[in-house]
């Protein structure tokens, strides 16, 4: 008999789905599947308070965590480990960091393979190579990684998703498509767990290699890379400022948020259009580059 844990934090119930979908075809007589969620032992509000969601910025950024509920009715002799989180400003979301963060992760990871799913908006690769120090520092062992991202891609869900996290409104609106995930790759994630199942009747997940090769577990675009590269250096900067600007929620705080947040409508309405522009021009010369640089992010699960 194999043991799989799946793990995850999902808020609002997306990646919930995406979870269930996964393991669907997954469990059968030989094949356990214990499925847990990571509860903080504060609960963050959905829909979010305008200040309180610009106020977690800094606290993701730097990966500060928050405490967890122990989980209970665990084993720690799991054979796979599957990790569902979600992104919160490019780092793995903040309950996910205190998890990992915590005594019981080093005990459950150690020295076991570990396939990561993400379900986020579309700006994950950054959070990733986050999640991989964090993996390390509990001793496990990577061995896929499968992103599923919002429809609509880019500039729509950049609209779409605040919007659905902020109002609690997911339905489509002008050109506009719905918040989220389209239904069919949610469905469609199913593939992942049935391959799963065919691969741990061969003990395949003891070689240390991928499992889920081949079936399009991630697809990044190189030009998004460079993109959140730069935000994340802006991201480095207001964090410091809003964070040592007051307390937690304070009013002193609520002030630089504001400031941030014209600064980002700003950026959005002038810089992002011109930086669209400038970089299709720009990225046609770089083809090489990108390819290289996508095919190292993709690992190790690949296309
Ligand atoms: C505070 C906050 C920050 C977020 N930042 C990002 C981000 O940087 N990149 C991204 O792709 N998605 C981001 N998202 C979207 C989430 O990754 C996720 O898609 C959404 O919260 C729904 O997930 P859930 O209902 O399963 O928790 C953010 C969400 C929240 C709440």
């Amino acid at each position: 008999m194999k043991k799989i844990l799946m793990l995850y934090y999902s808020q609002t119930g997306q990646l919930k789905r995406v979870v269930d979908s996964f393991i669907s075809k997954l469990p059968d007589e030989d094949i356990q599947v214990d499925v847990r969620a990571i509860k903080p032992k504060v609960e963050y509000p959905f829909p979010w308070p305008f200040y309180q969601f610009f106020d977690e910025f800094p606290e993701s950024v730097l990966m500060d965590g928050c405490e967890i509920q122990e989980i209970k009715d665990l084993d720690y002799d799991y054979d796979l480990i599957i990790l569902g989180y979600t992104v919160w400003y490019m780092s793995p979301s903040i309950p996910i960091t205190g998890f990992m963060k915590s005594s019981q992760a080093k005990k459950i990871f150690n020295n076991k393979p570990v396939i990561t799913l993400i379900a986020c908006r579309d700006m994950w690769v950054l959070a990733q190579e986050k999640m991989k120090n964090l993996l390390i520092n509990v001793n496990a062992k990577l061995i896929d990684n499968v992103a599923l991202t919002d429809q609509g891609k880019g500039a729509y869900s950049l609209v779409t998703m605040p919007r659905f996290l902020l109002t609690g409104k997911k339905n489509p609106f002008a050109f506009f498509p719905p918040a989220g995930i389209l239904e069919s790759d949610i469905k469609n994630a199913s593939r992942f767990g049935e391959r799963l199942n065919e691969a741990l009747k061969k003990d395949k997940e003891k070689t240390g290699n991928s499992l889920l090769k081949n079936l399009g577990a991630v697809n990044i675009d190189g030009k998004l890379i460079a993109t959140e590269k730069i935000a994340n250096r802006s991201f480095q900067v207001w964090t410091r400022l809003i964070k040592f600007s007051g307390k937690k929620y304070s009013f002193a705080r609520k002030i630089t948020i504001t400031v941030y947040v014209a600064f980002l409508i700003l950026l959005l309405l002038t810089i992002v259009p011109i930086n669209v522009v400038l970089s299709k021009l720009i990225n046609k010369f770089k083809k090489n580059k990108l390819s290289s640089l996508e095919a190292k992010y993709e690992l190790p699960s690949g296309r």
